[in-house]
């Protein structure tokens, strides 16, 4: 399709802190190419409010090429926007007409306070990780890459798991704000190797513990998370953590 450029109406969420309730504040931002991705359009909008004197919106952004997750909006009703297997900063304004109004809101659930803006807390998933999402290796000595044989299919399941970039878009998507496609990705992908074996019978017990804590919902299997995962995700995890939790419970020696 040729380059175009359009006149678009936001309408952004804004909120000062966590305390502040927030607001949609309207903005109308011209000539916008249709090969800007969305955050630069952001970045043009900025530059506007920071010339006029205003305050800029507030958004979390790192890689801006589908790596790091930080670039966490909800766009009218979707997280990440209409493109499937897309984030935020790989969407580009081309999937935008001249005239259009875009929402945009950040991540809405009790474990992903808003910070600032579109900017929510998402340390709830780091803390998660620290309950369990690691291996304990001896680093002493690089070991032959052929040392520990792991079976084709299972390597490929481990990786198409180790995909997920933590960006939260699944519990913002979900109507129950449920981790457990990100929690069973971390878990699968740990479950399926053979050097996640030494805290198998503790992992997925420690993990869902501690989501429950962070306050993120049950599952009830809607599928909405696997529909907006940039990294699809498949669900099919969340029953093989389903199954690490179950063996886990069964351990004799596990201390939880
Ligand atoms: S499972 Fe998908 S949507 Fe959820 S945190 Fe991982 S990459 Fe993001
Ligand atoms: S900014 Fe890194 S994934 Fe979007």
């Amino acid at each position: 399709m040729e380059h175009y450029m359009m006149n678009l109406t936001l309408k952004v969420w804004r909120q000062k802190n966590s305390a502040d309730k927030g607001q949609f504040e309207t903005y109308q931002v011209k000539n916008i190419s249709s090969e800007m991705s969305f955050l630069e359009m952001f970045d043009v909008l900025n530059e506007d409010l920071i010339r006029e004197g205003k305050d800029p919106i507030a958004f979390d952004h790192d890689c801006r090429e589908g790596i790091c997750g930080m670039c966490s909006m909800y766009i009218n009703g979707r997280p990440h926007g209409p493109w499937h297997a897309n984030t935020t900063c790989q969407l580009h304004m081309r999937a935008y007409k001249d005239g259009d109004t875009i929402v945009v809101e950040p991540w809405r659930a009790n474990a992903f306070p808003v910070i600032k803006d579109l900017v929510v807390d998402r340390t709830s998933f780091d803390r998660i990780i620290q309950a369990g999402g690691y291996i304990s290796v001896n680093t002493g000595n690089a070991v032959d890459a052929n040392a520990i044989p792991v079976q084709k299919d299972n390597a490929d399941k481990a990786f198409a798991a180790a995909a997920c970039i933590g960006c939260g878009a699944c519990v913002a998507a979900c109507k129950n704000s449920s981790a457990m496609l990100f929690l069973s990705a971390k878990v699968a992908h740990l479950a399926l190797l053979p050097q996640g074996g030494p805290e198998r019978k503790t992992r997925a017990l420690s993990m869902v513990a501690q989501m429950d804590k962070e306050g993120f919902g049950s599952c009830t299997f809607t599928e909405a998370c696997e529909a907006v995962c940039p990294k699809e995700i498949s669900i099919t995890n969340i029953s093989r953590l389903n199954a690490e939790y179950a063996l886990a419970g069964l351990g004799s020696d596990n201390k939880q």
